[in-house]
């Protein structure tokens, strides 16, 4: 059952009522994280992290308590890392940061870095009685910020029908029973759909100048990224650098485990770093992804069956996943490819601009070369995104 997996029938991978308060030990901890946007305006984080009390991360108990102190301890290292900018990182993280950091990651199998667990996941209440959502801690970027993690949370939540009938098509698929493996990959094909149809908010919510020139640094990382070469240190747990991708939309368990149902094959590069993600994903969610590709091959189970309403089923499916594929990419030249081609322009001799052109531009103007043509999880964005979905288109059967 979905349950033995962390995935709740009505949530899906999303964290069902995470915490919203540590012990009360851990105060100082929260009282730095809640106000990481502001310190780093200031320019004060380092200084409060740096004399930040060491704390024992072992009076840390149940599952959530762990995942509300590394949401908190990842957004305190983004933003002691990223304070400065691209050209001014730091080679240390702190010990009094660094160690618990470490032992929390440790407990619950994440890496000790910002990922998608954290930030989605892991990061919103309820505000009000009508369920309008807010996060729990932000990143420089103001109502951008908020808008990119509500939206990316919408897409997980209208996903969850679609992640409810998988189980139901691998025992139709073990079953032989042609019927419910339609009718399951028909719900499926919805879900993906309302998945588009969410995804389609960033527009309305985030604004592409300031996702671009101010948020992207803070949801990257130091594996892959020019700026920071070596990784980083963290400082009382081992002295040589390590090495960690930052957030990255391959680091949601979603695509994947439709990849794996659907018969998805990616080719080398993309598939390599699309399987180096699952180690980003909470431990429970990467198994599920690993146990759906050791079942039969539905592929195979349709063509045996010869069923016209059962072919249909599956090549809707796809074709779903390969148009949320394809509107992934549109998003991400709306709010990579046109900003960075604006950033390079402007490093062009000046030309006239009016007001809102000169906001705007010194906005763009402010974002990390290293992530001009990179994803902030490190790839080469948007050749990811066209090898994956051109694996995607590969996998529809031939018309018969
Ligand atoms: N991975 C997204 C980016 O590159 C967040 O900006």
């Amino acid at each position: 059952s979905l349950e033995s997996y962390h995935v709740s029938e009505e949530l899906g991978f999303i964290l069902q009522d995470p915490l919203v308060e540590l012990p009360p030990y851990y105060q100082p901890w929260m009282d730095i994280a809640l106000r990481v946007p502001e310190l780093v305006h200031s320019h004060e984080l380092r200084f409060h992290i740096n004399k930040m009390p060491r704390l024992s991360s072992q009076f840390l108990q149940k599952h959530r308590e762990l995942r509300l102190a590394h949401l908190a301890l990842s957004v305190m290292t983004m933003g002691y890392n990223w304070q400065e900018g691209e050209n001014n990182t730091v080679q240390m993280l702190p010990r009094n940061l660094a160690v618990p950091y470490w032992e929390v990651s440790q407990r619950l199998g994440l890496p000790p870095i910002l990922t998608h667990a954290d930030a989605v996941l892991a990061n919103w209440r309820k505000k009000d009685p009508e369920g309008n959502l807010e996060l729990l801690f932000s990143l420089p970027g103001g109502d951008s910020t908020q808008g990119f993690f509500l939206v990316t949370l919408l897409v997980e939540l209208a996903a969850v029908p679609a992640l409810k009938n998988i189980p139901t098509v691998i025992n139709g698929v073990r079953c032989g029973d042609t019927e419910t493996v339609a009718r399951a990959l028909e719900d499926i094909s919805q879900s993906i759909q309302d998945m588009t149809d969410k995804l389609k908010l960033m527009h309305v919510y985030v604004e592409p100048s300031v996702f671009y020139g101010i948020m992207r640094i803070y949801l990257s990382g130091w594996k892959d990224n020019p700026c920071m070469p070596k990784g980083l240190v963290y400082e009382g747990v081992q002295a040589e650098p390590m090495e960690y991708s930052g957030g990255s939309a391959a680091q949601s368990s979603l695509l994947q485990c439709f990849d794996e149902l659907l018969g998805v094959q990616h080719e080398a590069t993309s598939g390599a770093f699309l399987s180096r993600m699952r180690n980003y994903m909470p431990p429970a969610h990467k198994l599920l992804i690993q146990d759906i590709s050791l079942q039969p091959s539905l592929k195979s189970f349709v063509q045996q069956q010869a069923s016209e309403r059962l072919n249909q089923a599956l090549q809707h499916c796809v074709t779903k996943l390969l148009a949320l594929r394809n509107y992934h990419i549109n998003v991400v030249s709306c709010f990579i490819t046109v900003p960075a081609a604006r950033a390079r322009q402007l490093r062009q001799p000046r030309t006239l601009r009016n007001h809102s052109q000169v906001l705007e531009g010194e906005m763009i103007s402010r974002a990390p070369i290293a992530l001009e043509e990179r994803g902030t999880g490190g790839s080469s964005i948007m050749t990811f995104l066209k090898t994956v979905r051109d694996q995607t288109k590969d996998t529809l059967l031939p018309e018969t």
